[in-house]
């Protein structure tokens, strides 16, 4: 087992708008990175339950949790990777022995892997800043990057794109380090790619990251500032702005961590759930566990629960006279990253 995310690249806000998250939520979300329950958290549900199968990813939780919990944000900063660090070890020794056994052991032999920063750390995110360090600069410069988060009209935006980027060797970027092959052994855990019939993933990242440089401020977008220069130079993570960082510290005790495949989980559990964040978990999974995933759910939820969950490359739909499932235009729109085909929310009726 190991980290494959350190970040969250599903879009946050897409994930708050289709949730509407409100204080009597009961929450069930996949952990993966922890970033986007952080994002769910400020907005302050009841509780939530963060459900992860690969106990790597919830032990990084666990270090953000208690970074969050016992360091102040200049500290937060730098333990994360945002900011360059002159004191690690200090900050280190507020944290790690307040984890449990399997996170402290985790960290403690990783210490040296620990020091890039815990947003560095995933399988994914050391694949991006490889690109970034070694190859994006002979495809595009460090100066036409920066300009592109420079636009504040997007007419501008879109222009320039045209002029300066489409003419470049930055396509070709997508069809050397996009494709299926790099990704499944170099960028994604190879559980994602199982039930993948051929595809043409390169062209089809590449259309979808055109139209965010195309339709969207890149300016504010802080998933491509982390994929285009490795750090977050011009635009934040909405959930570690200063002021968030201080609310999270005061919703922490709402988030509980679960080591558990989510069907095994909703099996066992009873409770009773009125939001689900799932993530792409079914990339990875049979037919029959996303069936019965679903049918769980029903069984588990509040009328008038929602979800939402992403496609990437397989149509994962659930047909049940009890699921509504909505049209994603508007969410769609809002979308900031370009790792997805689909976004599927829904109700329980
Ligand atoms: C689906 S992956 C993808 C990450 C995601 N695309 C992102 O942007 O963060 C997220 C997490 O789901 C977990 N996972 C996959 N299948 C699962 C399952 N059936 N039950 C619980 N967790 C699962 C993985 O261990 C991983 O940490």
């Amino acid at each position: 087992m190991k980290i494959y995310y350190s970040q969250s690249w599903e879009d946050i806000e897409v994930i708050i708008k289709a949730l509407q998250i409100n204080g009597s939520d009961i929450v069930l979300a996949i952990t993966s990175s922890g970033d986007n329950i952080f994002g769910i958290l400020l907005k302050e549900p009841k509780i939530i339950y963060a459900v992860d199968k690969n106990p790597c990813q919830n032990a990084l939780f666990e270090l953000k949790i208690k970074s969050i919990e016992l360091l102040e944000y200049e500290e937060f900063l730098q333990i994360s990777g945002i900011k360059v660090s002159k004191n690690i070890n200090k900050i280190f020794e507020k944290i790690i022995p307040n984890l449990s056994q399997f996170t402290k052991n985790l960290f403690q032999k990783n210490k040296r892997f620990l020091r890039k920063g815990f947003l560095n750390i995933g399988k994914f995110e050391n694949y991006i800043l490889f690109i970034n360090k070694f190859f994006l600069p002979f495809f595009i410069s460090k100066g036409k990057i920066g300009k592109m988060f420079l636009f504040k009209n997007i007419k501008k935006q879109r222009e320039y794109y045209y002029k300066k980027w489409r003419k470049d060797l930055y396509p070709l970027i997508f069809k050397l380090f996009f494709n299926e092959k790099l990704l499944r052994f170099l960028g994604r855990d190879p559980e994602y790619f199982k039930y993948l019939n051929k595809i043409n993933m390169a062209e089809y990242y590449y259309k979808k990251a055109e139209n965010l440089f195309l339709k969207s401020p890149v300016k504010d977008n802080f998933y491509l500032n982390y994929i285009l220069t490795g750090k977050y130079n011009f635009a934040f993570p909405s959930y570690y702005l200063r002021e968030n960082f201080f609310k999270l510290k005061t919703l922490l005790n709402r988030i509980k961590i679960i080591n558990s495949d989510i069907l095994s989980f909703l099996k066992n559990t009873e409770n009773v759930f009125t939001k689900f964040y799932l993530s792409d978990i079914f990339e990875g999974e049979t037919l029959d566990y996303f069936k019965n995933t679903f049918a769980e759910i029903i069984n588990k939820s509040k009328k008038g629960a929602k979800f939402i969950y992403f496609n990437h490359f397989l149509d994962r739909i659930p047909e049940n006279k009890k699921i509504k499932i909505y049209k994603n235009i508007q969410l769609e729109n809002i979308n900031r990253t370009f790792f997805y085909r689909e976004i599927i929310t829904g109700e329980i009726l």
